[in-house]
């Protein structure tokens, strides 16, 4: 299976721009089977004002999710990617999970972030996980990495790999991802943004980490990447880390 990220900065407040950008990008990507947008890719991230969010928000059936689409009709691929998500009155930090036949599935960020919390609701989908093929795909959203709970109850779930759309400012995430896979024996993708939007610089990095808590791939912190590695998906259904240990068979579930 070959899955990738494509790291970028979206242009703020500019719908029609980031559906140019990453459509030049997707045409270098025949080919990929699953790959992965930042968060919020269709608008960027630091909004002013709830209203503006608002002004910039998009249903799921909305012109940058129809887009993702077309796109995946046109190659063949799946895609994931966060967008400005509206639901009536409400907004949410979203990502979706799209295929040739149409949209799989969404995700609505659980935790949000800082100044996130003035903007959007915090998610209300719980932790789906998709199927696509041979292969179980969920998604968090940028700051959910922080929560070890998160990972491991979509790992409990069946997910082989998470998609992670991000825009990350803090420098840890990136180090913190492959221990979350390793210890739960899963594939991620973490897909950055680069780039500054007023106080705020997003730190790159892109990473696809495997069950091992190997790093498959890494991007530069501040410049556009796109990156498409070969894995072994069903390394994810291997949870034993030696022969005589099984991290979710091990779990002393009598204690916690
Ligand atoms: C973040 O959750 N966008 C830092």
């Amino acid at each position: 299976m070959k899955t990738g990220y494509l790291q970028f900065a979206p242009v703020f407040s500019d719908i029609g721009a980031n559906i140019e950008r990453i459509s030049a990008m997707l045409n270098g990507c025949n080919g990929a089977d699953l790959l992965v947008l930042p968060e919020l890719a269709s608008t960027g991230y630091r909004f002013d004002s709830r209203e503006q969010a608002l002004s910039l928000s998009q249903a799921d059936d909305g012109e940058f999710v129809q887009f993702l689409v077309e796109q995946c009709a046109n190659h063949g691929f799946h895609l994931v990617a966060g967008f400005n998500e509206r639901d009536g009155d409400l907004l949410f930090n979203s990502s979706v999970l799209v295929g040739p036949g149409g949209v799989v599935g969404k995700y609505r960020k659980l935790h949000l972030f800082m100044d996130e919390k003035d903007i959007f609701e915090p998610g209300n989908l719980g932790l789906p996980v998709f199927e696509i093929g041979q292969c179980k795909v969920g998604m968090l959203v940028c700051f959910d990495w922080v929560f070890p709970e998160a990972w491991r109850a979509m790992a409990l779930k069946g997910a082989d790999i998470i998609c992670h759309p991000s825009n990350l400012v803090l420098p840890f995430a990136q180090q913190a991802v492959p221990v979350h896979t390793m210890v739960n024996r899963i594939f991620a993708i973490l897909c950055n943004r680069t780039g500054v939007e007023k106080d705020l610089a997003f730190t790159g990095q892109s990473i696809i980490a495997n069950p091992s808590g190997e790093v498959l791939s890494r991007a530069p912190a501040d410049l556009e990447a796109i990156s498409v590695v070969e894995i072994d998906i069903g390394a994810a259904k291997n949870k034993r880390i030696t022969p005589r240990n099984d991290v979710i068979a091990d779990r002393r579930t009598d204690i916690y």
